[in-house]
């Protein structure tokens, strides 16, 4: 079993590199597909969920050749299938951008239902709402998705009625080679969206607006190949500041871009931390005790849900009492509470809403991580808690984090893996 055993109570200090964005590598890597000719995708992460997407363009037909372990080379032209083949695509969630994606190279796609981290209903009524809009039909068989557009893609104003990450990027996929204008309204304004449309922008579509609420798309007949780099992972670098904050340590995270980690830096700030924006850096400094402050999820710009799970195990050992108010995910995305309870947290959880009575310290214990994000919160917990915390089902963790315990150990903490990563391609086979 891969764990990942921690000693706490090493301060974090010096500088972290920080990854491309998983999020937005996990749409651009689909809209590859767009394209009539090889791309070249810079600063990808070394992670799993990128490695099962590549899996997936390799199986269908795609050449792919990685320059370097952040840059591969994806040649769609051989790919003739308008199927994603379910076994390895139901291990994540992005891997529904290939219907998007699918539908506007050849206006057919067959997708299994998307898999991914578990924090309760993940619809996708919104993404089917978009794709009925620009003129498919789609039918549900043996968990997989048939969407088609038996008239052509035409362009359409689509108001989302939640605003939706997943399906703002997968419309946006459709909409490039649709005729016509696509208007998406109440439109999520994440990092990854705009970068998802600089990149389709750079292969010569039309989207403007990406980062307001209303994106507007003018179809084109073709896309062609580019290089493009993709932005710093919003989430690895909140995560490394939280760890900062929370060993009481001075850590300059690089490679970022600071307006995007503001409503980060602000909760850090209340809670007493000195934060320093730099071009590309945020220096993170914590040498007085922490004090309580009230988060709310939030779309962009907004809170991060993705941040809830490290921001609470943060104020579990500040002073007083906070309130956590999860907006975006039903309680599921509470799951970690009771691994940090064993911890010795104050946590309870009512709905949506968790209250935390700051204590004076954690325990290490074992622990797993039950998602993504909630385990890289228990990686947190470990790093502060006194003694020695064993996290198990790191492969969550790898999901997300590029070689966090090689980071976490550069940064001084006491952490090793206990087992070798596999090869994800052995894994999944
Ligand atoms: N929703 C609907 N209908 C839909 C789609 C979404 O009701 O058709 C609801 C969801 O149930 C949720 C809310 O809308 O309550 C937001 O969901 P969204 O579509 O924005 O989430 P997602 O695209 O499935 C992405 C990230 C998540 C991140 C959320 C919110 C990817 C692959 N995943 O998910 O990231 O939590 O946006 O920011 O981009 C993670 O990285 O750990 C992760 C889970």
């Amino acid at each position: 079993m891969d764990k990942y055993v921690i000693k706490g109570g090493s301060r974090l200090n010096g500088d972290v590199i920080i990854s491309g964005a998983k999020n937005a590598a996990v749409a651009i890597l689909p809209a590859v597909i767009l394209s009539d000719s090889p791309c070249r995708i810079e600063n990808i992460p070394d992670i799993s969920d990128v490695k099962i997407l590549i899996h997936i363009l390799k199986e269908m037909g795609g050449e792919i050749e990685y320059l370097d372990r952040h840059t591969v080379e994806i040649d769609p032209r051989p790919i003739e299938t308008e199927a994603v083949s379910a076994q390895i695509a139901r291990q994540i969630r992005a891997s529904y951008y290939f219907i998007g994606a699918l539908l506007g190279r050849c206006r057919k796609a067959v997708v299994p239902l998307p898999g991914g981290c578990n924090f309760g209903v993940r619809p996708i009524d919104q993404h089917l709402k978009g794709f009925a809009a620009l003129g498919c039909d789609y039918s549900l068989d043996n968990g997989m998705i048939s969407v088609t557009a038996p008239d052509d893609l035409h362009g359409a104003s689509i108001y989302l009625d939640v605003v939706t990450v997943g399906a703002t990027m997968n419309i946006m996929l459709a909409a490039v080679k649709a005729r016509g204008l696509t208007i998406i309204e109440n439109a999520a304004r994440e990092p990854h969206i705009v970068d998802l449309a600089n990149f389709l922008n750079t292969m010569g579509a039309d989207v403007r607006g990406a980062g307001t609420d209303t994106i507007k798309i003018h179809g084109v007949q073709s896309l062609r190949g580019v290089t493009y780099s993709i932005i710093p992972d919003q989430i690895e670098a909140g995560t490394y500041m939280v760890a900062a904050a929370a060993t009481g340590g001075d850590v300059t995270v690089k490679n970022v871009t600071p307006k995007h980690l503001e409503s980060i830096s602000a909760k850090l700030e209340e809670m007493g931390v000195t934060v320093e924006e730099g071009d590309d850096t945020v220096r993170v400094i914590c040498n007085k005790p922490l004090r309580k402050c009230n988060v709310k999820t939030m779309p962009h710009p907004g809170f991060p849900t993705d941040m809830q799970p490290q921001i609470a195990t943060l104020l579990s050992v500040a002073h007083g009492t906070s309130m956590i108010n999860e907006s975006i995910w039903e309680n599921n995305r509470f799951k970690y509470v009771d691994e940090l309870r064993r911890m010795g947290a104050q946590i309870t959880v009512d709905g949506k809403v968790a209250i935390i009575e700051g204590v004076d310290h954690l325990k290490g214990a074992p622990v797993r991580a039950p998602d993504l994000r909630a385990g890289a919160a228990m990686v947190i917990a470990g790093l502060v808690a006194e003694g020695t915390t064993v996290v198990e089902d790191v492969k969550y963790i790898e999901r997300g984090y590029e070689r966090i315990v090689e980071k976490l150990a550069g940064l001084g903490a006491d952490i090793y893996r206990s087992q070798e990563p596999e090869e994800v391609m052995d894994k999944i086979g």
